[in-house]
């Protein structure tokens, strides 16, 4: 399955969830591609089986890089399916409803529950064991 993995990251703590995730699914033979939604424009990105989105929150909003790409992103088939991903330090953990808000009405399916890992402070570490589940959310991903 060709998966791609947009993040957007300033400290790092997303970008080593994305990293992660993409190791695992090329150790399960998927075809998984990450990009930092800084350097990506929507209407360039190709088609895949799986878009995976990962954001945190700051001052209480989705930065405005991973807010303008998924005003603006459509995918070029109907029915792509999608999956999300946050680190957070607030657990009312918005970041997964705020991109929720804005893949509505996009015509794509939403594989299953949002990954969110709690980060330890500003520039981490991740919470401990989260591996372990991101184990089982890529298991999630290769069987949907
Ligand atoms: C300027 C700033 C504002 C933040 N505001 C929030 C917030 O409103 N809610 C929250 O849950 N976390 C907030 N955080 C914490 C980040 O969501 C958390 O550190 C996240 O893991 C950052 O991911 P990154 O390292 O990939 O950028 C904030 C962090 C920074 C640096």
């Amino acid at each position: 399955m060709k998966i791609l993995i947009i993040y957007e990251s300033r400290y790092g703590n997303g970008k080593i969830l994305a990293a992660g995730l993409q190791e695992l699914l090329r150790n399960k033979s998927q075809d998984a591609e990450i990009f930092s939604v800084r350097n990506l424009k929507p209407s360039t990105l190709p088609w895949a089986d799986i878009y995976v989105f990962s954001s945190p929150v700051r001052m209480f909003m989705l930065p405005l890089s991973m807010r303008s790409f998924l005003r603006r992103f459509k995918p070029v088939k109907e029915g792509a399916k999608y999956a999300l991903m946050t680190t957070y330090m607030d657990p009312r953990v918005k970041a997964l409803e705020f991109m929720e808000k804005l893949l509505q009405s996009k015509g794509m399916i939403k594989i299953t529950d949002g990954f969110k890992v709690k980060v330890m402070d500003m520039k981490g570490p991740l919470e401990e064991g989260y591996r372990e589940r991101l184990e089982k959310f890529t298991a999630e991903l290769i069987k949907s």
